[in-house]
């Protein structure tokens, strides 16, 4: 088997096994779900008005009821797809930079989705009460989630546990997921049709959607409580990575040093965690993630406006239309610049 067979054997096996790791009480809550065909495999669920892919509800279960974030705790927020595996990089790197000599960085031998464990897809995934003293390799703690915010356990947010939030224009990120999923799909599914999945996408249904309630409520809980979380928008990093990174270490409460900034240190973890460092080195090149992904597909482009390759006039003006009416007044905007980043 090549890797992407390989991939999609293990995919499906996860997928038959779920519905088996069900107990009684589970299977009547799902009894009462709606329900959607998901775009890679296995359904989707509307489960407190998200709709979970039916292979985390139960880990998505078990980190509501069982996880207690600690003051000192981090999580990374992402919507799938909005680059997740960019700020998990950029993240540890900053937070943990005095633990590791240069030329030891644990992103050299480990991938971002095994440095910042995903609480739905890794963490809770076969245990319903792992011991997490182990699970993070540094203090203070470090998770990550896709969960929206509404539905995100009571500690996390009754405690002082950080949150660092990103989100991509809309544009960016559907084309980014459809692509990706449609890889994932198996031999004998059709490909995603992009009207289908378009449709879909903007009725919300897709993991964790629909999208705008799960930025919105992010970025609400960012204008509320600046200190608790922090909301972060790909296109402004992918335009001056430095200023962002800097945002980033003052919110974490670790702020570069003026020693650091002579010495370089910022401009040293930019390039660590940069697209074309990260998707060069073995580690994300060959191997699956625990949810089955091959480590290679959560790097593609990288870049802002390559929707404009894909989207036709009239998805624009519906997609543009949508972020009207659900964003507008709230204060949170998105640059659908359709002219294509060049780093
Ligand atoms: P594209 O499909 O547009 O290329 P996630 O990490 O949430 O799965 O999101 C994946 C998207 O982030 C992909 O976008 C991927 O290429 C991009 N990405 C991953 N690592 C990146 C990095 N270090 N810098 C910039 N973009 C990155």
């Amino acid at each position: 088997m090549d890797a992407a067979e390989t991939s999609k054997a293990k995919i499906a096996s996860l997928i038959q096994d779920v519905k088996k790791s069900w107990d009684d009480e589970l299977q009547q809550l799902v009894h009462t779900l709606p329900k959607e065909e998901g775009w890679i495999s296995g359904s989707l669920y509307l489960y407190q008005g998200f709709w979970c892919p039916a292979i985390v509800l139960k880990p998505v279960v078990s980190f509501q009821t069982h996880f207690q974030a600690f003051d000192s705790d981090v999580m990374v927020a992402t919507f799938p797809k909005c680059c997740t595996t960019w700020l998990k990089a950029l993240t540890f790197s900053t937070l943990y930079r005095d633990r590791f000599a240069r030329d030891e960085h644990p992103l050299l031998t480990s991938t971002p989705h095994q440095l910042v464990r995903f609480m739905e897809y890794d963490v809770y995934a076969n245990n319903p009460c792992p011991g997490l003293e182990n699970i993070c390799v540094y203090k203070p703690r470090l998770f990550a989630t896709h969960v929206p915010h509404a539905s995100l356990p009571t500690s996390i947010k009754d405690s002082k546990c950080k949150i660092v939030y990103i989100c991509r224009n809309l544009m960016d990120m559907f084309v980014s997921l459809w692509l990706f999923s449609n890889k994932l799909r198996d031999e004998n599914q059709e490909s995603l049709s992009p009207d289908k999945v378009f449709d879909m996408f903007c009725r919300g249904i897709c993991a964790f959607g629909p999208i705008f309630d799960h930025a919105l409520e992010y970025w609400n809980a960012s204008q509320e409580n600046p200190d608790k979380v922090l909301f972060l928008k790909y296109e402004d990093l992918k335009e001056d990575i430095n200023s962002q990174l800097k945002r980033l270490a003052m919110f974490l409460g670790v702020p570069f040093t003026e020693d650091e900034e002579k010495q370089g240190v910022v401009e040293e973890i930019v390039k660590v965690c940069s697209f074309d460092k990260l998707r060069e080195l073995e580690v994300n090149k060959k191997g699956l993630h625990i949810s089955g992904i091959p480590h290679k597909d959560f790097f593609r482009k990288g870049k802002v406006g390559d929707w404009s390759n894909y989207l036709t006039p009239s998805m624009v003006e519906r997609l543009e239309k949508l972020v009207h009416e659900k964003l507008d007044g709230s204060g949170l905007t998105f640059n659908f610049s359709s002219k294509i980043s060049q780093d």
